[in-house]
């Protein structure tokens, strides 16, 4: 366990939610709290065909969950459309010209639609898809900047009922191919190229490689940089142009319940991404409840998720959640520092932003930028923090706490995943006393525990596996295309129950308090990845006989990934290497998976049976000595070399 989640764990303060604060929230006390948890739990369906009835309908559903374990349907036979939920819905209210996304790029540009105005613009794009020969089912890869075009793009994949794919922007044009092609998707849509430090990343030309030998028919270009691209003629298409020549008049279809709303891929314990599906109408309950519940939306506020829509988290609480609720979301195309280290606080106090929702790796990040740049800034708009991803260290949360929130603003720190498709342990606001380092209590309708293998519960402050333990209406579905893979991975674990891949302790007071991952994934900046991931992009070059991927905890990212790497025979490790080996990672998957530090070794440590041991490995990359039992070692002498390899820093 990392030194930082050490300390999380003794962290004993309690805060309670400012009595103003609970005054106006929606749940105003534990007692409050503890009652709905109970109503949910005694009859989960009851509870959630409630929150669903909030929503519009074509059809109503005629049961709301048909279980059989693990697989769930939920508001079965309902019909609905989460593009009219998240528009049409709001126009004939006062929300029809309030402002629904707030939108500012790096250079500084500003756009501003509100609900009418984004409704046309989905209209006008779902008319220009389905000119295109998209279809409902048909599969639609989003590869953007941040921009609103990508909630647009979104939000007329899903009226139309075209799963969308979305493939974050920091992503190689390897990993958009992988992606592309696991999907399956007849349209790709891009971008010329987008905003970040002041440079253009060339999402067309990264579009254009990965479609080298691909037979898509249909290319969709935004125009954003205004940089030379290449174009091929018959399959490339500008956006402006499309929508053009498109009608603004779009009547949003029924969809069933379980139609597949969109896939998102997800790093997981092998080299190969999952494609992790989500479905039309649990994903839309689950969202808009979590969001007007952990977030105690009301109408004057403007909400500000800082995530990429290219995350779950952008998908969930920068375009459905929000918009679902009504809300004003801010966007943001760029770098948190770019072009000084306050322009998060720039457009906190230029919009006044009440509800902001970030992740601990930009807490600490801009903590060690320093007080200054928050001092510039006048945050008073603020009235409620969010932080996800990660675990958060006692020492940022305090930080955020005292110098974003002032003192006065609650903090949730909200647990979920991308296969949990919405919050899942959060406190509420008005509500829950926050413990720095804790995600609280469970979301009413979240039967969540903490067990050991054999699906006992633990005792309080044992540590164990976090599961999930009844069906909630935005669970994946399925991994596209694998269904045994699904099961494998998140029921075959501990019989009968979800298996989150999360190691989690539960307090005496029922606080939840998750230590992080028990398989080889690890949390890079708040960014999953797999450590088989990486080594099988650091294999697949050619000076390399061999690798092995960790996780190092590191001060402002959580981890940090460290490579061990045997060159291939006659090949000279060395700086040289270093660099070729970090590029080739990056063309292969992406900056955000660069190696921080790379160590070369003869050999690396292995048991009698040949399998690389990594507990080894995790020790001598966070600098401890390797512990625990060496006896199933083969060679001992390779330890000795690795702990004195100084290795190649980043
Ligand atoms: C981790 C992001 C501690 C956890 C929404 C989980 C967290 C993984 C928290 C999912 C939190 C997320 N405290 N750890 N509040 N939130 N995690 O799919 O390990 O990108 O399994 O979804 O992030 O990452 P994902």
């Amino acid at each position: 366990m990392s030194e930082m989640i050490e300390s999380v764990l003794h962290e004993k303060r309690v805060f309670e939610p400012a009595k103003e604060f609970a005054q106006r929230a929606r749940i105003k006390s534990m007692t409050e709290y503890e009652a709905l948890y109970k109503r949910a739990e005694e009859d989960l369906e009851g509870f959630w065909g409630d929150v669903a009835r909030e929503l519009h309908w074509f059809e109503p559903w005629s049961q709301v969950l048909e279980w059989n374990l693990p697989d769930s349907r939920w508001f079965v036979g309902g019909k609905t459309n989460i593009s009219y939920n998240c528009l049409d819905r709001h126009l004939i209210t006062e929300r029809r010209n309030k402002a629904a996304l707030i939108w500012e790029g790096e250079p500084g540009d500003q756009r501003i639609l509100t609900y009418q105005q984004l409704h046309r613009e989905v209209c006008l794009f779902a008319n220009a898809l389905e000119s295109l020969g998209v279809k409902k089912g048909d599969r639609v890869a989003i590869y953007l900047p941040l921009i609103p075009e990508a909630a647009i793009a979104m939000l007329a994949c899903a009226r139309i009922g075209a799963p969308h794919s979305i493939v974050f922007g920091g992503f190689s044009a390897e990993a958009l191919r992988d992606r592309v092609d696991d999907a399956g998707a007849k349209v790709v849509i891009t971008a010329d190229g987008g905003w970040r430090r002041g440079k253009v990343v060339p999402l067309k030309d990264n579009t254009d490689k990965a479609l080298e030998n691909s037979e898509i028919s249909h290319v969709i270009v935004v125009k954003r940089c205004e940089n030379d691209i290449a174009w091929r003629n018959g399959r490339d298409h500008w956006w402006h142009e499309l929508v053009a020549d498109a009608s603004a008049k779009h009547e949003a279809p029924a969809h069933d319940a379980e139609h597949p709303l969109f896939m998102l891929y997800t790093s997981g314990t092998t080299g190969k991404p999952k494609g992790i599906l989500h479905t039309t109408g649990g994903y839309m309950v689950g969202t808009y409840f979590t969001t007007r519940m952990v977030f105690d939306l009301r109408e004057e506020d403007t909400f500000w998720c800082t995530a990429d829509v290219g995350w779950i988290t952008g998908h969930s609480y920068i375009v459905y959640g929000p918009l679902a609720n009504g809300a004003a979301c801010v966007m943001y195309e760029g770098a948190p520092n770019y072009p000084e280290p306050d322009r998060f606080w720039d457009l906190c106090e230029k919009y006044e932003v009440s509800v902001f929702y970030t992740a601990p790796t930009a807490i600490r990040a801009f903590h060690r930028w320093g007080d200054q740049w928050v001092d510039k800034h006048d945050l008073s708009s603020l009235r409620l923090l969010g932080t996800v991803g990660e675990p958060i260290n006692p020492e940022a949360w305090m930080w955020y706490h005292n110098k974003i929130g002032g003192g006065r603003c609650p903090i949730v720190d909200t647990w979920w995943q991308t296969e949990t498709g919405a919050i899942m342990i959060s406190p509420l606001p008005g509500a829950t006393p926050t413990k720095p380092g804790s995600a609280t209590r469970p979301l009413p309708g979240i039967i969540a525990d903490v067990v050991k293998k054999d699906g006992t519960s633990c005792a309080a402050n044992e540590g164990g596996f976090l599961v999930i333990k009844q069906p909630w209406p935005s669970m994946l579905r399925t991994i596209y295309r694998d269904h045994d893979r699904f099961i494998k991975t998140y029921f075959g674990e501990i019989q009968g129950f979800y298996f989150a891949g999360d190691g989690a302790r539960r307090d005496e007071d029922g606080y939840f308090w998750i230590m992080g991952r028990v398989d080889d994934v690890i949390n890079v900046a708040g960014h999953r990845l797999s450590t088989m991931e990486v080594e099988s992009a650091l294999v697949a070059h050619e000076n390399v006989a061999e690798a092995a991927v960790v996780g190092r905890p590191d001060e402002v990212t959580g981890q940090a990934i460290v490579a061990f790497v045997t060159p291939m025979s006659g090949v000279a490790a060395g700086e040289e290497l270093g660099v070729e080996l970090r590029k080739h990672v990056t063309d292969q998957i992406g900056a955000l998976a660069r190696p921080a530090q790379i160590r070369f070794a003869d050999a690396l440590p292995k048991t009698r049976s040949g399998k690389i041991m990594r507990r080894l490995l995790r020790d001598i990359a966070s600098g401890s000595t390797a512990k625990g039992d060496l006896t199933t070692l083969e060679d001992a002498s390779i330890l000795e070399k690795l702990a004195q390899e100084r290795g190649d820093e980043e």
